[in-house]
């Protein structure tokens, strides 16, 4: 039994965490949905048989946050059975399994950082499917399961709110984004690191929950502000805007901010705050970032429409 097999591997996460395998020369086996529909029961556990890996790392979901509202059943498939299925295969082989899940499982309403062990209450039917496939993983896997709970992610590639608010801030354009949603911007290649170190600890010590976001806390307004700071542009284009004046299908959390003391607990270093993340990612020697698509004017006809931010949360994409 030896390396990593990557679930969701073309995904945002799935993408970072493939590239940091490769970087350390690690033996990975990246299986995007066309490799593996993890709705396949049949081939999942054939998948698994075969490959016998010594970590899964389960970074495919159903992560269209509002569609889930009307799709509850489809969405809990992927986010909760299939998810079951997945860790009953990675029993019968002896892998562990590390699989990521959201904020979305807390009710959000707190007002101090939800620790790794805070009663879960979900507000929207993404969350329960999440939480559900939290559950699956801690049952089905005791000694050999993880459950990683990340937010608010961006990266470099694709379409997420800061390569979004990025091209915005390259054309000047002003913007109005959700000021009343707290959380934790987290760079998508951080959380990556995360999974090594966990993948890399004996599994009695990474057994559990851990939550793989950024320190600190901000708004999707803070958010943009700070990329619009970082890159040059005025910060004063960005507009607060409330959540109620957007109108979403699912709520969302209004605090998704995440304790971070099980690091300590496992002997790694917390987490660095969601600032540093976002100015190396956006920094030109470290060059994370592809470069960006050229910004359309904020009037042409296919401009994106940008002034829901709060809702890029989940939307990977990073369209409103
Ligand atoms: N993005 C965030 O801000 C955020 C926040 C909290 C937690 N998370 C969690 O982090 C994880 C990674 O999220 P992400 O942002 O990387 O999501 P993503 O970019 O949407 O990637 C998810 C991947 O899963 C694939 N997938 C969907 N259904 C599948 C199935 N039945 N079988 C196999 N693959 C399937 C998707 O393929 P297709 O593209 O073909 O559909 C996609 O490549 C997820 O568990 C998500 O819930 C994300």
């Amino acid at each position: 039994m030896s390396g990593w097999l990557i679930t969701g591997a073309d995904g945002m996460l799935g993408r970072e965490v493939v590239a940091a395998l490769r970087r350390t020369g690690a033996p990975v086996l990246p299986l995007a949905r066309p490799d593996l529909d993890l709705t396949d029961a049949a081939a999942v556990h054939r998948t698994l048989r075969r490959a016998r890996p010594a970590v899964v790392v389960n970074c495919a979901a159903w992560t269209d946050v509002d569609g889930a509202e009307s799709a509850e059943r489809a969405a809990l498939a992927v986010n909760g059975d299939a998810v079951r299925t997945l860790a009953r295969a990675c029993a019968g082989v002896r892998s562990r399994m590390l699989h990521l899940s959201t904020d979305y499982v807390f009710a959000g309403d707190a007002d101090t950082p939800y620790p790794e062990d805070a009663p879960a209450a979900p507000r929207s039917a993404y969350g329960r499917g999440k939480l559900a496939g939290e559950r699956a993983v801690l049952e089905e896997l005791p000694r050999l399961g993880t459950v990683v709970r990340t937010a608010w992610l961006y990266a470099g590639h694709g379409r997420n709110f800061v390569t979004t608010m990025a091209e915005r801030a390259a054309a000047g354009a002003e913007v109005r984004v959700v000021d009343d949603q707290y959380g934790q911007p987290t760079w998508a290649r951080d959380v990556a690191g995360r999974l090594l170190a966990l993948g890399g600890l004996p599994a009695e010590r990474a057994a559990g929950v851990f939550h793989a976001t950024a320190a600190g806390r901000t708004t999707w307004f803070g958010l943009a502000r700070e990329v619009f700071r970082l890159t040059g542009a005025d910060p004063a284009l960005v507009r607060p805007i409330s959540t109620a004046q957007l109108g979403r299908p699912a709520p969302r959390p209004a605090f998704g901010v995440l304790g971070h003391g099980r690091w300590a607990a496992a002997g790694l270093a917390p987490p660095r705050p969601w600032a540093d993340g976002l100015a190396e990612a956006l920094s030109a020697t470290t060059r994370p970032c592809p470069p960006l698509p050229s910004p359309s004017p904020p009037d042409a006809p296919d401009a994106p429409d940008v002034s829901g931010f709060s809702t890029g949360t989940y939307d990977s994409k990073g369209v409103a």
